[in-house]
């Protein structure tokens, strides 16, 4: 489907659920107040808003959260999404402390990629910023996922406290045949503080370690991210510097929240009700056109620049990232 500014939209990221087993600082520090369950969409109505999109073009998934994999099914409902005819890539993004666990039965259940949120390598940084001292385990889960066959990305979201993590991160694609990527901390929710560490400072200390990284035009997913490789790396850096480098030209993505309202844009709070429709006896057609109003609805660039125009003030948990 193409939108009013002639970009192709074919790429959903679904929000199973807004709930999560970490508490990471910028996102959930305190807890929160979790979505009744009454509220929240069950598999059956997802699977239908999908077969929805498929239908217009929609064909690429992101499943993610809170973290996706403390809902109950979650591996059944990636192999029930994959099996739909038309779909594309369904890949998934976690904080990974299920994945040792899981990541076979992910594969089995015909994942394309996942993407595990790190933000720090040594333990005492990981713990202070998630609230749990789990690090060890997800990496052990990253190496399940890698032995598992499934294309692995890392995801460290450029905290001020990340200087002193970025080539120890970055190094990990030197030691595995994986992605490292740096996201630019966006002010929503948590993040509205600012305070992040720039991109520009990170692959200084980068350069200082890999001279020769240089961009390169490839393609590794289905998100906003553009990728530098070195030599010495066997995964590519990537960087996600959604703040200083607006990449909403090439914006190709609706999300679905865990309580199923479909938003255009992350940093606005407009959305188009699907739960409504699908809870009142909605016909396939009415679910296509409203996922076409939010289509519509999708406006040229984000206003992260402005703060004050910004109108999403959830918390990261709720849209899914
Ligand atoms: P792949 O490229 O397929 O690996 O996935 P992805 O980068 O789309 O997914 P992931 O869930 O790993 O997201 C990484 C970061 O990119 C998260 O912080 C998202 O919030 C951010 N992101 C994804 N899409 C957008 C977008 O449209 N706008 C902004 N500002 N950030 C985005
Ligand atoms: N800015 C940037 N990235 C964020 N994420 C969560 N909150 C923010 C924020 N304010 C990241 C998570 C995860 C991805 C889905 O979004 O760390 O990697
Ligand atoms: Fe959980 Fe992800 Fe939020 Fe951390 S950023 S609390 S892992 S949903």
């Amino acid at each position: 489907m193409k939108d009013r500014y002639g970009r192709s939209i074919d790429y959903l990221r679904i929000s199973l659920t807004d709930r999560c087993n970490l508490r990471c600082r910028y996102c959930m520090p305190n807890g929160a107040d979790f979505v009744p369950h009454q509220e929240i969409l069950r598999y059956e109505e997802i699977l239908r808003t999908a077969r929805a999109a498929i239908s217009l073009g929609i064909c690429n998934f992101k499943v993610t959260g809170g973290e996706p994999l403390v809902r109950r099914g979650a591996v059944e409902f990636v192999e029930q999404l994959k099996n739909l005819p038309g779909c594309g890539q369904v890949t998934l993004t976690t904080n990974g402390v299920l994945l040792e666990e899981l990541a076979l039965p992910l594969a089995r259940a015909g994942l394309d990629a996942v993407n595990v949120s790190i933000d720090a390598l040594d333990p005492a940084r990981y713990a202070a910023i998630t609230g749990h001292d789990v690090l060890d385990k997800v990496l052990r889960g990253v190496r399940a996922s890698m032995a598992a066959g499934i294309r692995t990305k890392l995801n460290c979201v450029l905290l001020a406290s990340a200087e002193p993590e970025v080539v120890l991160l970055a190094a990990m694609a030197e030691k595995w045949p994986l992605d490292v990527r740096f996201i630019e901390l966006m002010p929503i929710g948590e993040g509205s503080g600012g305070g992040g560490l720039s991109p520009e400072r990170a692959r200084a200390l980068l350069l200082e370690r890999w001279p020769d990284l240089h961009p390169v035009n490839e393609r590794r997913g289905n998100g906003p991210a553009h990728y530098e490789a070195s030599e010495r790396l066997r995964g590519r850096i990537g960087w996600i510097d959604a703040v200083s480098h607006r990449f909403c030209d090439q914006c190709n993505r609706l999300r679905l929240t865990s309580t199923g309202q479909l938003k255009p844009c992350l940093c606005y709070d407009a959305s188009v009700d699907l739960r409504a429709l699908l809870r009142t006896g909605a016909s396939d057609e009415a679910l296509q056109a409203a996922i076409a109003r939010a289509v519509e609805q999708k406006p040229a660039h984000h206003c992260f620049d402005k703060y004050d125009e910004i109108t999403e003030h959830r918390r990261m948990a709720q849209i899914g990232g």
